[in-house]
Protein backbone atom coordinates (compact mmCIF):
# COMPACT_ATOMS: atom_id res chain seq x y z
CA UNK A 1 0.00 0.00 0.00
CA UNK A 2 1.31 3.34 -0.90
CA UNK A 3 2.79 5.56 2.01
CA UNK A 4 1.79 8.68 3.46
CA UNK A 5 4.24 11.40 4.27
CA UNK A 6 3.58 14.13 6.17
CA UNK A 7 5.83 16.63 5.75
CA UNK A 8 5.25 20.02 4.63
CA UNK A 9 3.99 21.17 1.17
CA UNK A 10 6.96 22.24 -0.25
CA UNK A 11 7.40 26.19 -0.49
CA UNK A 12 5.27 26.70 2.63
CA UNK A 13 7.13 27.97 5.19
CA UNK A 14 5.48 27.24 8.80
CA UNK A 15 6.09 29.02 11.78
CA UNK A 16 5.89 26.85 14.88
CA UNK A 17 3.46 26.94 17.07
CA UNK A 18 3.86 27.60 20.98
CA UNK A 19 4.92 23.91 22.05
CA UNK A 20 1.14 22.65 21.06
CA UNK A 21 0.39 19.62 24.45
CA UNK A 22 -1.97 18.38 22.19
CA UNK A 23 -3.19 18.15 18.46
CA UNK A 24 -6.20 19.23 19.40
CA UNK A 25 -7.95 21.20 22.25
CA UNK A 26 -11.62 22.32 22.57
CA UNK A 27 -12.51 24.32 26.04
CA UNK A 28 -15.61 25.26 27.24
CA UNK A 29 -16.57 25.27 23.40
CA UNK A 30 -20.01 26.28 22.59
CA UNK A 31 -22.35 26.94 19.78
CA UNK A 32 -25.92 27.50 19.48
CA UNK A 33 -28.05 28.06 15.75
CA UNK A 34 -30.14 31.12 15.99
CA UNK A 35 -33.10 31.04 13.18
CA UNK A 36 -36.60 31.70 12.94
CA UNK A 37 -37.76 28.59 14.55
CA UNK A 38 -35.53 29.84 17.75
CA UNK A 39 -31.86 29.02 19.51
CA UNK A 40 -30.60 25.60 18.98
CA UNK A 41 -27.49 24.94 21.72
CA UNK A 42 -25.75 22.68 20.10
CA UNK A 43 -22.37 22.61 21.81
CA UNK A 44 -22.40 23.46 25.73
CA UNK A 45 -19.21 23.72 27.16
CA UNK A 46 -17.43 20.92 25.44
CA UNK A 47 -13.67 20.35 26.60
CA UNK A 48 -11.91 17.65 24.95
CA UNK A 49 -7.83 17.13 24.27
CA UNK A 50 -6.48 15.09 21.72
CA UNK A 51 -3.05 13.54 21.76
CA UNK A 52 -0.74 14.45 18.47
CA UNK A 53 -0.51 10.95 16.23
CA UNK A 54 -3.58 9.17 17.87
CA UNK A 55 -7.07 8.20 16.30
CA UNK A 56 -9.70 10.29 18.24
CA UNK A 57 -13.81 9.39 18.25
CA UNK A 58 -16.15 11.86 18.88
CA UNK A 59 -19.49 9.82 19.68
CA UNK A 60 -23.49 10.34 20.14
CA UNK A 61 -27.08 10.39 19.22
CA UNK A 62 -28.25 12.07 15.82
CA UNK A 63 -28.11 16.15 16.74
CA UNK A 64 -25.42 15.50 19.77
CA UNK A 65 -23.21 18.37 17.84
CA UNK A 66 -20.35 16.19 16.45
CA UNK A 67 -20.62 17.78 12.97
CA UNK A 68 -20.87 20.96 14.33
CA UNK A 69 -17.44 20.20 16.40
CA UNK A 70 -15.59 19.23 13.58
CA UNK A 71 -16.55 22.29 11.81
CA UNK A 72 -15.58 24.44 14.20
CA UNK A 73 -12.34 22.65 14.32
CA UNK A 74 -11.65 22.70 10.54
CA UNK A 75 -12.82 26.93 10.63
CA UNK A 76 -16.30 26.25 8.53
CA UNK A 77 -17.97 27.43 11.64
CA UNK A 78 -17.54 29.99 14.24
CA UNK A 79 -17.85 28.87 17.81
CA UNK A 80 -20.40 30.91 19.97
CA UNK A 81 -18.53 30.60 23.41
CA UNK A 82 -15.06 28.92 24.75
CA UNK A 83 -11.87 28.31 22.54
CA UNK A 84 -10.71 25.53 20.07
CA UNK A 85 -7.22 24.82 18.88
CA UNK A 86 -5.27 22.26 16.58
CA UNK A 87 -1.21 22.00 16.60
CA UNK A 88 -1.49 25.00 19.16
CA UNK A 89 -3.03 27.30 16.93
CA UNK A 90 -6.83 29.03 17.47
CA UNK A 91 -9.06 27.74 15.19
CA UNK A 92 -10.43 31.70 15.19
CA UNK A 93 -7.37 33.92 15.50
CA UNK A 94 -4.82 31.74 13.41
CA UNK A 95 -7.40 30.32 10.70
CA UNK A 96 -4.79 29.92 7.68
CA UNK A 97 -2.07 28.38 10.07
CA UNK A 98 -4.90 25.77 10.99
CA UNK A 99 -6.11 25.30 7.65
CA UNK A 100 -2.73 24.54 6.17
CA UNK A 101 -2.17 21.88 8.78
CA UNK A 102 -5.68 19.88 8.54
CA UNK A 103 -7.13 17.61 6.20
CA UNK A 104 -11.61 17.17 6.17
CA UNK A 105 -13.52 14.69 4.58
CA UNK A 106 -17.16 15.54 5.51
CA UNK A 107 -18.82 12.98 2.97
CA UNK A 108 -21.88 12.95 1.27
CA UNK A 109 -22.23 13.45 -2.44
CA UNK A 110 -21.22 17.36 -3.22
CA UNK A 111 -17.73 18.65 -3.06
CA UNK A 112 -16.50 17.21 -6.59
CA UNK A 113 -16.81 18.61 -10.48
CA UNK A 114 -19.13 15.34 -11.49
CA UNK A 115 -18.02 16.11 -14.95
CA UNK A 116 -14.34 15.54 -14.51
CA UNK A 117 -12.63 12.43 -13.35
CA UNK A 118 -11.41 11.39 -9.81
CA UNK A 119 -8.39 11.96 -11.24
CA UNK A 120 -8.89 15.68 -12.57
CA UNK A 121 -10.93 16.40 -9.74
CA UNK A 122 -7.74 15.50 -7.66
CA UNK A 123 -5.40 17.64 -9.80
CA UNK A 124 -7.77 20.86 -9.20
CA UNK A 125 -7.40 20.07 -5.66
CA UNK A 126 -3.60 19.67 -5.59
CA UNK A 127 -3.31 22.91 -7.49
CA UNK A 128 -5.56 25.23 -5.20
CA UNK A 129 -3.60 23.40 -2.61
CA UNK A 130 -0.71 24.99 -3.68
CA UNK A 131 1.23 21.70 -4.97
CA UNK A 132 3.10 22.22 -7.90
CA UNK A 133 1.92 20.25 -11.34
CA UNK A 134 5.15 17.96 -11.49
CA UNK A 135 4.69 16.79 -7.52
CA UNK A 136 0.84 16.97 -8.18
CA UNK A 137 0.49 13.98 -10.58
CA UNK A 138 2.40 11.37 -8.59
CA UNK A 139 0.57 12.58 -5.32
CA UNK A 140 -2.41 12.33 -6.95
CA UNK A 141 -1.84 8.66 -8.45
CA UNK A 142 -0.43 7.64 -4.77
CA UNK A 143 -3.57 8.74 -3.43
CA UNK A 144 -5.84 7.11 -5.52
CA UNK A 145 -3.56 4.15 -5.55
CA UNK A 146 -3.79 4.02 -1.32
CA UNK A 147 -8.02 4.87 -1.59
CA UNK A 148 -8.29 1.71 -4.12
CA UNK A 149 -10.10 4.25 -7.21
CA UNK A 150 -6.76 3.68 -9.13
CA UNK A 151 -8.55 1.44 -11.85
CA UNK A 152 -11.19 4.10 -11.68
CA UNK A 153 -9.51 7.80 -12.02
CA UNK A 154 -10.10 8.10 -15.48
CA UNK A 155 -14.10 8.26 -14.80
CA UNK A 156 -16.38 10.61 -14.76
CA UNK A 157 -17.12 11.52 -10.71
CA UNK A 158 -20.73 11.25 -11.61
CA UNK A 159 -20.48 7.37 -12.32
CA UNK A 160 -19.16 6.56 -9.16
CA UNK A 161 -21.05 4.72 -6.45
CA UNK A 162 -21.07 6.55 -3.15
CA UNK A 163 -18.42 4.72 -1.87
CA UNK A 164 -16.19 5.62 -4.57
CA UNK A 165 -17.13 9.17 -3.75
CA UNK A 166 -16.21 8.66 0.23
CA UNK A 167 -12.77 7.53 -1.22
CA UNK A 168 -12.41 10.03 -3.36
CA UNK A 169 -13.30 12.87 -0.47
CA UNK A 170 -10.31 10.89 1.72
CA UNK A 171 -8.19 11.20 -1.24
CA UNK A 172 -8.79 14.82 -1.53
CA UNK A 173 -8.50 15.21 2.63
CA UNK A 174 -5.16 13.77 2.21
CA UNK A 175 -3.64 15.87 -0.78
CA UNK A 176 -2.25 18.47 1.50
CA UNK A 177 -0.38 15.95 3.82
CA UNK A 178 -2.11 17.30 6.51
CA UNK A 179 -1.13 16.30 10.48
CA UNK A 180 -4.60 16.53 11.48
CA UNK A 181 -7.53 15.06 9.60
CA UNK A 182 -11.43 15.35 10.32
CA UNK A 183 -13.37 12.71 9.36
CA UNK A 184 -16.95 12.97 9.63
CA UNK A 185 -18.66 9.53 9.26
CA UNK A 186 -16.21 7.85 6.82
CA UNK A 187 -18.06 4.62 6.57
CA UNK A 188 -21.56 5.65 6.28
CA UNK A 189 -23.21 3.85 3.11
CA UNK A 190 -20.14 2.01 2.50
CA UNK A 191 -20.18 -1.86 2.04
CA UNK A 192 -18.75 -3.95 4.62
CA UNK A 193 -16.03 -4.90 2.93
CA UNK A 194 -14.94 -1.24 1.37
CA UNK A 195 -15.46 -0.18 4.83
CA UNK A 196 -13.41 -2.44 6.27
CA UNK A 197 -10.61 -1.38 3.78
CA UNK A 198 -11.06 2.34 4.37
CA UNK A 199 -10.91 1.23 8.37
CA UNK A 200 -7.07 -0.06 7.68
CA UNK A 201 -5.85 3.01 6.32
CA UNK A 202 -6.53 4.96 9.45
CA UNK A 203 -4.11 3.03 11.52
CA UNK A 204 -1.31 3.62 8.70
CA UNK A 205 -2.08 7.32 9.00
CA UNK A 206 -1.80 7.65 12.80
CA UNK A 207 1.52 5.36 12.43
CA UNK A 208 2.88 7.98 9.95
CA UNK A 209 2.21 10.65 12.44
CA UNK A 210 -1.35 11.81 11.53
CA UNK A 211 -4.15 12.69 14.10
CA UNK A 212 -6.74 11.53 13.03
CA UNK A 213 -10.99 13.00 14.54
CA UNK A 214 -13.70 10.74 13.72
CA UNK A 215 -16.92 10.92 14.34
CA UNK A 216 -19.15 7.42 13.74
CA UNK A 217 -22.05 5.69 15.17
CA UNK A 218 -20.57 2.31 14.59
CA UNK A 219 -19.54 1.54 18.14
CA UNK A 220 -17.12 -2.20 16.52
CA UNK A 221 -15.53 0.46 14.55
CA UNK A 222 -14.58 3.08 17.75
CA UNK A 223 -13.55 0.23 19.41
CA UNK A 224 -11.28 -1.58 16.75
CA UNK A 225 -9.65 1.62 15.80
CA UNK A 226 -10.00 4.61 18.29
CA UNK A 227 -6.81 5.21 21.31
CA UNK A 228 -9.70 7.47 22.84
CA UNK A 229 -13.53 8.36 22.60
CA UNK A 230 -15.87 10.93 23.84
CA UNK A 231 -19.44 10.07 23.89
CA UNK A 232 -21.23 13.42 24.15
CA UNK A 233 -25.35 13.76 23.74
CA UNK A 234 -26.75 17.46 23.29
CA UNK A 235 -23.27 19.47 22.95
CA UNK A 236 -21.94 17.69 26.37
CA UNK A 237 -19.74 15.07 27.60
CA UNK A 238 -21.25 12.38 28.79
CA UNK A 239 -17.88 10.03 28.82
CA UNK A 240 -14.61 9.68 27.39
CA UNK A 241 -11.07 7.77 27.50
CA UNK A 242 -10.11 4.54 26.21
CA UNK A 243 -12.71 2.22 24.52
CA UNK A 244 -11.92 -0.09 27.36
CA UNK A 245 -12.28 2.71 29.78
CA UNK A 246 -15.93 3.63 28.63
CA UNK A 247 -17.28 -0.11 28.59
CA UNK A 248 -14.99 -0.10 32.48
CA UNK A 249 -17.36 2.61 33.63
CA UNK A 250 -19.73 -0.12 33.78
CA UNK A 251 -16.85 -2.18 35.91
CA UNK A 252 -17.97 -6.00 36.13
CA UNK A 253 -21.46 -5.12 35.24
CA UNK A 254 -22.58 -8.32 33.21
CA UNK A 255 -25.35 -9.17 30.50
CA UNK A 256 -27.51 -12.45 30.84
CA UNK A 257 -28.64 -13.58 27.63
CA UNK A 258 -31.12 -16.39 27.66
CA UNK A 259 -32.90 -18.52 24.79
CA UNK A 260 -36.52 -18.89 26.41
CA UNK A 261 -38.65 -21.49 25.45
CA UNK A 262 -42.06 -20.26 25.54
CA UNK A 263 -41.83 -16.81 27.27
CA UNK A 264 -44.51 -15.53 29.47
CA UNK A 265 -46.41 -11.97 28.59
CA UNK A 266 -45.03 -10.56 32.13
CA UNK A 267 -41.51 -12.12 31.86
CA UNK A 268 -40.02 -8.92 30.32
CA UNK A 269 -41.97 -6.75 33.31
CA UNK A 270 -40.71 -9.39 35.84
CA UNK A 271 -37.15 -9.59 34.79
CA UNK A 272 -36.92 -5.57 34.81
CA UNK A 273 -38.10 -5.62 38.41
CA UNK A 274 -35.73 -8.01 39.55
CA UNK A 275 -33.23 -5.96 42.19
CA UNK A 276 -29.88 -5.89 40.22
CA UNK A 277 -31.30 -5.08 37.09
CA UNK A 278 -30.82 -1.98 34.98
CA UNK A 279 -32.51 -2.92 32.09
CA UNK A 280 -33.70 -5.83 29.85
CA UNK A 281 -35.25 -6.43 26.84
CA UNK A 282 -36.81 -9.38 24.55
CA UNK A 283 -36.40 -10.20 21.00
CA UNK A 284 -37.22 -13.32 18.72
CA UNK A 285 -34.58 -16.04 17.94
CA UNK A 286 -36.32 -18.61 15.82
CA UNK A 287 -39.01 -19.99 17.51
CA UNK A 288 -37.76 -19.24 20.98
CA UNK A 289 -37.36 -15.84 22.48
CA UNK A 290 -34.18 -14.25 23.55
CA UNK A 291 -33.99 -12.28 26.95
CA UNK A 292 -30.99 -9.94 27.60
CA UNK A 293 -30.36 -8.52 30.72
CA UNK A 294 -28.40 -5.78 32.04
CA UNK A 295 -27.11 -6.45 35.36
CA UNK A 296 -25.72 -3.45 37.50
CA UNK A 297 -22.42 -2.80 38.25
CA UNK A 298 -21.26 -5.21 40.27
CA UNK A 299 -24.95 -6.76 40.57
CA UNK A 300 -25.48 -10.86 39.77
CA UNK A 301 -28.69 -11.54 38.51
CA UNK A 302 -28.16 -14.80 36.78
CA UNK A 303 -29.79 -17.21 38.85
CA UNK A 304 -32.68 -14.34 39.83
CA UNK A 305 -32.85 -14.48 36.38
CA UNK A 306 -33.08 -18.07 35.80
CA UNK A 307 -36.06 -18.27 38.54
CA UNK A 308 -38.16 -15.81 36.81
CA UNK A 309 -37.51 -17.59 33.36
CA UNK A 310 -38.39 -21.11 34.93
CA UNK A 311 -35.19 -23.40 34.84
CA UNK A 312 -36.75 -25.86 32.61
CA UNK A 313 -38.11 -23.53 30.32
CA UNK A 314 -34.24 -21.87 29.36
CA UNK A 315 -32.33 -23.59 26.33
CA UNK A 316 -29.29 -21.96 26.96
CA UNK A 317 -27.68 -19.21 29.48
CA UNK A 318 -24.96 -17.24 28.81
CA UNK A 319 -22.93 -14.46 30.75
CA UNK A 320 -20.88 -11.97 29.47
CA UNK A 321 -19.41 -8.57 29.45
CA UNK A 322 -20.89 -5.28 27.79
CA UNK A 323 -19.77 -4.32 24.38
CA UNK A 324 -18.87 -0.99 23.53
CA UNK A 325 -22.27 -0.38 22.49
CA UNK A 326 -24.08 -1.85 25.20
CA UNK A 327 -21.80 0.54 27.46
CA UNK A 328 -22.73 3.52 24.74
CA UNK A 329 -26.36 2.67 25.41
CA UNK A 330 -26.14 2.53 29.12
CA UNK A 331 -24.63 6.06 28.55
CA UNK A 332 -27.28 7.73 27.02
CA UNK A 333 -29.94 5.86 28.95
CA UNK A 334 -28.74 8.41 32.19
CA UNK A 335 -28.58 12.12 31.95
CA UNK A 336 -25.66 13.64 30.33
CA UNK A 337 -25.20 15.51 34.00
CA UNK A 338 -24.69 12.41 36.07
N1 LIG B 1 -27.16 25.10 10.32
C1 LIG B 1 -27.89 24.80 11.39
N2 LIG B 1 -28.89 25.58 11.79
C2 LIG B 1 -29.61 25.30 12.90
N3 LIG B 1 -29.41 24.22 13.67
C3 LIG B 1 -28.41 23.39 13.33
C4 LIG B 1 -27.61 23.62 12.17
N4 LIG B 1 -26.70 22.62 12.08
C5 LIG B 1 -26.94 21.80 13.13
N5 LIG B 1 -27.96 22.26 13.88
C6 LIG B 1 -28.48 21.65 15.11
O1 LIG B 1 -27.40 21.52 16.03
C7 LIG B 1 -27.48 20.29 16.72
C8 LIG B 1 -26.21 19.50 16.51
O2 LIG B 1 -26.13 19.12 15.14
P1 LIG B 1 -24.90 18.30 14.53
O3 LIG B 1 -25.11 18.25 13.07
O4 LIG B 1 -23.64 18.87 15.03
O5 LIG B 1 -25.15 16.87 15.19
P2 LIG B 1 -24.42 15.46 14.89
O6 LIG B 1 -23.96 14.94 16.19
O7 LIG B 1 -23.44 15.63 13.81
O8 LIG B 1 -25.66 14.58 14.41
P3 LIG B 1 -25.71 13.36 13.31
O9 LIG B 1 -25.31 12.12 14.04
O10 LIG B 1 -27.17 13.33 12.95
O11 LIG B 1 -24.83 13.72 12.16
C9 LIG B 1 -28.74 19.60 16.23
O12 LIG B 1 -29.79 19.92 17.12
C10 LIG B 1 -28.98 20.25 14.88
O13 LIG B 1 -30.35 20.24 14.56
MG1 LIG C 1 -23.21 14.79 11.91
Amino acid sequence: MTSVQTQPIEGVTTPSPVSPSAAIECVDLCRVYRGKGGETVALDALSLSVEAGSVFGLLGPNGAGKTTTVRILSTLLAPSGGSAAVLGYDVERDTAEVRRHIGLAIGGDRGFYNRLTGRQNLHDFAALAGIAPSQARRRCGDLLDLVRLGDRADEKVERYSRGMKQRLHLARALIARPRVLFLDEPTLGLDPAIAQEFRALVPQLASEGVTVLLTTHYMLEADQLCDELAVIDRGRLVASGAPSAVKARFGDASVVELTVRSAAPDLLDRARALPGVEFAETGADGVFTRLRVFAGEGGDVRDAVLDVCGRDNVEGVTTRSRTLEEAYLALLRVPASR
